[in-house]
């Protein structure tokens, strides 16, 4: 997975030199109204500030994106606190939100090993009550968001660490159908859903990947409705990363038909966060974003959370955290600005040149990027 640090910095700047090489972006403009324009959806995870008493997070929210997903609040736990009994509130709040201000609505998630409350506890359940519970669950969330979400998270982290199936109480009281069955059920609740499975550390190429292919195209092979994969994209400025093996995932997975969305983007740098940290976190939102943008199949790009104010990061990665793309005051920060260049530059392209200029401004600006990746190696930029 990892790339050499002159071959990763020459990726990086070869997409930071493009997105220099674009006009200055209209402060009009937003990151949603630019997804717009360009097809595409740039969104957020939303999470429990949302019923909070801080109007900039509706504000921020709704003036940037055209997608949103709940952080917690579709989870099994928050919808099905108890057997048979479902708690809408807070999902029907959010889907209101989408539906009111335009934006479109992923949902997380189906079928877990964590946040699954009663169910996870219930350690005597068979695998027939099992799967009466698991299809009255997907039938009553699926079913009541039927026509209004894009795209559902129906099993999230079923590969372990290992690239194994995970060892989930799902499979041990099921087995290893559980997944099709999942996807089976959701498709019928909501025939118009894109149904995806969800997961980490699977983004580029190598064994946990390796794995989530081989368990997709099982599927695809037994005809089950499944039709994305989602790439969590949970990053740290500490270690390495791929563009180019994230650009051969995202196109192997769409050479089986499938789709892939970049689903809870963070980028997590060391605190206190200095201008170079910030810098290689603007490089790398800019880098996933033009790899999603390259690809047909990429339709969906969302962090996880928004504001630096509220994410999970610093609670879990400690010394870590300001890892999403605006500050804890709500200013926009570089890696806004890097993903609106990005977005703004593959527009303009599109819309002033037509391809055949646009990919030879796109060399040149490879080009550029090379030339200030090496100012930058020998020390002669910042
Ligand atoms: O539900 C209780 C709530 O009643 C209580 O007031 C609150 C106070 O501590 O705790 C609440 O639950 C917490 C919940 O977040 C809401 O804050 C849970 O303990 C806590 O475990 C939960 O963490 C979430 C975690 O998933 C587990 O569901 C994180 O916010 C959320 O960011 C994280 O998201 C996951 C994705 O779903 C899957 N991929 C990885 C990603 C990051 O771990």
């Amino acid at each position: 997975m990892a790339m050499s640090r002159l071959a990763f910095a020459l990726s990086v700047s070869a997409v930071a030199g493009a997105a220099a090489s674009a006009r200055s972006v209209s402060a009009q403009e937003t990151l949603g109204s630019l997804a717009r324009k360009r097809g595409v959806y740039v969104g957020a995870a939303v999470g429990g500030a949302f019923w909070g008493g801080d109007a900039r997070y509706r504000e921020t929210l709704k003036r940037e994106f055209n997608i949103m997903v709940a952080e917690n609040a579709m989870k099994f736990d928050q919808v099905e606190p108890k057997r048979n009994q479902f708690s809408w509130k807070q999902a029907d709040d959010l889907a209101a939100f989408a539906q009111a201000n335009g934006m479109a609505l992923r949902g997380h998630n189906l079928v877990w090993h964590q946040s699954s409350g009663w169910i996870e506890a219930a350690t005597g359940m068979e695998r027939a009550d099992m799967l009466t519970a698991l299809k009255t669950h997907i039938d009553s969330v699926v079913g009541r968001y039927r026509g209004r979400i894009l795209e559902w998270d129906v099993v999230n982290e079923a590969v372990d660490d290992n690239a194994g199936l995970r060892n989930t109480f799902w499979r041990q009281r099921i087995g290893d159908d559980y997944l099709d069955s999942a996807f089976t059920w959701a498709h019928k609740a909501d025939p118009a859903a894109l149904l995806f499975y969800n997961d980490y550390s699977g983004e580029g190429m190598g064994g946990k990947s390796d794995r989530i292919y081989a368990l997709m195209k099982g599927m695809k092979d037994r005809g089950v409705p499944i039709h994305g994969v989602g790439l969590q994209c949970h990053f740290a400025a500490s270690k390495s990363f791929s563009a180019t093996d994230i650009d051969k995932n995202m196109k192997r997975l769409g050479a089986l038909g499938l789709r892939v969305s970049i689903t809870e983007l963070d980028f997590r740098v060391t605190l206190p966060a200095d201008s170079a940290g910030l810098a290689i976190q603007r490089d790398n939102y800019a880098l996933l974003l033009n790899a999603c943008l390259a690809n047909p199949n990429c339709k969906s790009f969302l962090t996880w959370g928004f504001t630096d104010a509220y994410s999970w990061v610093p609670g879990f990665f400690p010394g870590t955290g300001d890892a999403l793309p605006f500050d804890k005051d709500y200013k926009p920060k570089p890696a806004y600005d890097g993903m609106k260049r990005v977005l703004a530059d593959v527009t303009a392209i599109r819309n002033r040149n037509g391809p055949g200029r646009g990919a030879l401004r796109a060399a040149g600006a490879a080009l550029g990027g090379i030339r200030n990746a090496l100012g930058r190696w020998l020390g002669l930029a910042d």
